[in-house]
């Protein structure tokens, strides 16, 4: 993606797959957080101007909506707290205005800070103030969606996600990264990327594949070093070039699981994959289950096993699929081959058979 240097750009046609995903995901996010917390944070670390050239909104106002127009009325009544960062004075004032125009009156409950600044320097302020008032960060949800590799140490997004309820949805400018691997200027902007020299590893790999494979798993393996449990990605091509990925890591399950949710949503083929303007609409093609099988037989065969437990490891990070899948396409083809078998003293609790409540016990061969 290159750097446009006027307050608007058009939206890229592959980019529009980060914006169905967050709004989705956010559906999801809000009422489920509302009912447990007394505030929420949604953080946009490079909030851009709000809207775009070719009529999209930005993310900004996805978020904004996703909350204002929610059908669950707690979510409405919920104390949320929007904090729009950008460096680029135009476009925060150009959102400032459209926010204005647009929502002239919030609920009483939201609050927007803007922040004409850079993003680390404003997590920086952030986290440091609470530290001082010794008082916790808010469960949060940071987008952080920069142009290039440099704005973005992971340094910063550990001590965010260093508290359990912070996720993050970060863009990795992948095709950066691989052109300029083995630039030596480029280096110190990769070592603060990934926090770490690790990436080095990556110069001598000449697989294409093997070297994505490497560097996606060092950049999950560095964003779950502070604390968050589970990390994943899917990617953004245009048609099929890969240009770059966008990585979720949350201390949450069921937060993965939701995320995933929303990501099938966009690439029904099952590979995470959204292709900006290459028919995304008309997908034919039957998803394939057999790896959930055998993830969940590799994972729990020979033991007593609850429904409640498969759904946690399916939801997580540990498989690409979600847990409104699993009971259809794995549990119920492995009993139709013989393959699980109830508890016996849960074979009455069952009103039907193929169906699986959370507390049934059952064994996979
Ligand atoms: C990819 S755009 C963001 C798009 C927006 N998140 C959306 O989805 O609609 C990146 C934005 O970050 C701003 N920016 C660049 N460097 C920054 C930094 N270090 N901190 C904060 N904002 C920055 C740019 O001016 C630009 O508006």
């Amino acid at each position: 993606m290159g750097k446009p240097r006027q307050t608007l750009w058009k939206l890229d046609e592959h980019s529009e797959g980060k914006h169905l995903v967050l709004k989705s995901y956010l559906d999801a996010w809000f009422p489920i957080l509302s009912k447990y917390n007394k505030r929420l944070l949604f953080i946009d670390g490079f909030s851009g101007p709000g809207e775009y050239l070719n009529g999209h909104k930005g993310s900004p106002l996805i978020a904004l909506e996703a909350a204002l127009l929610h059908t669950h009325k707690d979510v409405r009544n919920q104390e949320i707290i929007f904090c729009f960062v950008e460096d680029d004075e135009s476009r925060l004032q150009h959102l400032k205005d459209l926010v204005a125009e647009k929502y002239p009156v919030l609920p009483t409950k939201f609050s927007i800070y803007y922040a004409n600044s850079k993003f680390d320097e404003a997590i920086d302020e952030l986290l440091t103030l609470i530290e001082e008032q010794n008082s916790r960060l808010a469960p949060c949800f940071a987008m952080v969606d920069p142009f290039g590799v440099s704005d973005t140490p992971m340094s910063i997004l550990n001590r965010l996600l260093k508290n359990s309820k912070s996720e993050i949805y970060i863009s990795v400018m992948y095709e950066n990264i691989n052109r300029f691997l083995r630039s030596k200027e480029f280096e110190p902007h990769l070592d603060r990327l990934f926090g770490s020299d690790e990436w080095r590893k990556a110069q001598e790999l000449n697989d294409r594949k093997k070297r994505k494979e490497y560097l996606y798993d060092l950049y999950k393996k560095k964003l779950k070093e502070s604390g968050a449990s589970n990390a994943i990605h899917f990617d953004l091509n245009k048609g099929d070039r890969h240009v770059y990925s966008i990585f979720f890591a949350t201390g949450s399950w069921m937060g993965t699981d939701k995320m995933k949710q929303a990501i099938w949503k966009i690439a029904p083929e099952g590979d995470f994959v959204y292709r900006g303007g290459a028919g995304n609409e008309l997908d034919l093609s039957v998803p394939n289950f057999q790896p959930l099988i055998q993830a969940i037989s590799d994972e729990f065969s020979g033991q007593w096993v609850t429904t409640k437990v498969i759904e946690s490891f399916v939801g997580s990070d540990k498989t690409i699929f979600h847990s409104s899948q699993y009971k259809k396409n794995a549990l119920r083809p492995l009993e139709e081959r013989g393959q699980l078998v109830i508890h016996p003293d849960d074979v009455s609790k069952r009103a039907r058979r193929f169906t699986y409540k959370d507390n049934i016990r059952f064994k996979i061969s």
